[in-house]
């Protein structure tokens, strides 16, 4: 049994979070990403996502000082801001206090951006780590109506990260009944 296609094998086995870039991600670049990742499944089709391409150097510094705690390979790279709209996203039979499906469907798009990326051939990394409210200070017109949900920097990569570990296959199945 294979998989019948060996070049999504590669991308899956070959990608690498990147936080060292020779040049940032076009425009261009940004907005075939896009393409592919709105592709994503989400909750009842909801898509609850939208995004911020950013290309500008100088706003990438920006979100680099103000908002990621300045770690530097932040501003070598464009960025995606993926935002949620959790207003729109689907309120699932499990929800409580108007839990939503907005963070598990950006999640999947985000996946899907940063594959599409190393299709590409552009390395990409998810940041986490950024503190919301600033980026408010600087888009303060998405305020109340848009949450943050990660940022992702794309560029052409400098490095070449040896593999991170992960758990086999055997470690991840609990049972098989
Ligand atoms: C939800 C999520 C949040 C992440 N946040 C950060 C982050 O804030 N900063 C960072 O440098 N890497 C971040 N990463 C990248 C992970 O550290 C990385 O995917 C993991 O160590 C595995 O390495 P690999 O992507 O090269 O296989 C994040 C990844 C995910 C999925």
């Amino acid at each position: 049994m294979e998989f019948n296609s060996a070049a999504l094998r590669k991308l899956f086995e070959s990608r690498r979070s990147i936080r060292k870039y020779k040049r940032a991600a076009t425009l261009e670049e940004l907005r075939k990403i896009v393409e592919l990742a709105r592709l994503a499944p989400s909750a009842k089709n909801m898509q609850p996502w939208k995004v911020s391409l950013v290309t500008d150097p100088d706003l990438r510094v920006k979100i680099r000082d103000e908002v990621c705690r300045g770690r530097e390979f932040i501003a070598q790279a464009s960025l995606i801001l993926i935002w949620t709209e959790p207003a729109i996203a689907y309120k699932s039979w499990r929800a409580v206090d108007g839990d939503n499906t907005a963070d598990v469907d950006a999640a999947i798009f985000t996946t899907y951006a940063i594959l599409a990326a190393k299709s590409l051939g552009l390395g990409s990394c998810w940041i986490a780590a950024f503190d919301e409210d600033k980026i408010f200070d600087i888009f303060p017109d998405k305020k109340r109506k848009y949450r943050l949900f990660a940022i992702l920097t794309v560029g052409e990569p400098a490095e070449e990260p040896v593999p991170r570990g992960r758990k086999s296959v055997d470690e991840i199945i609990l049972e098989e009944r």
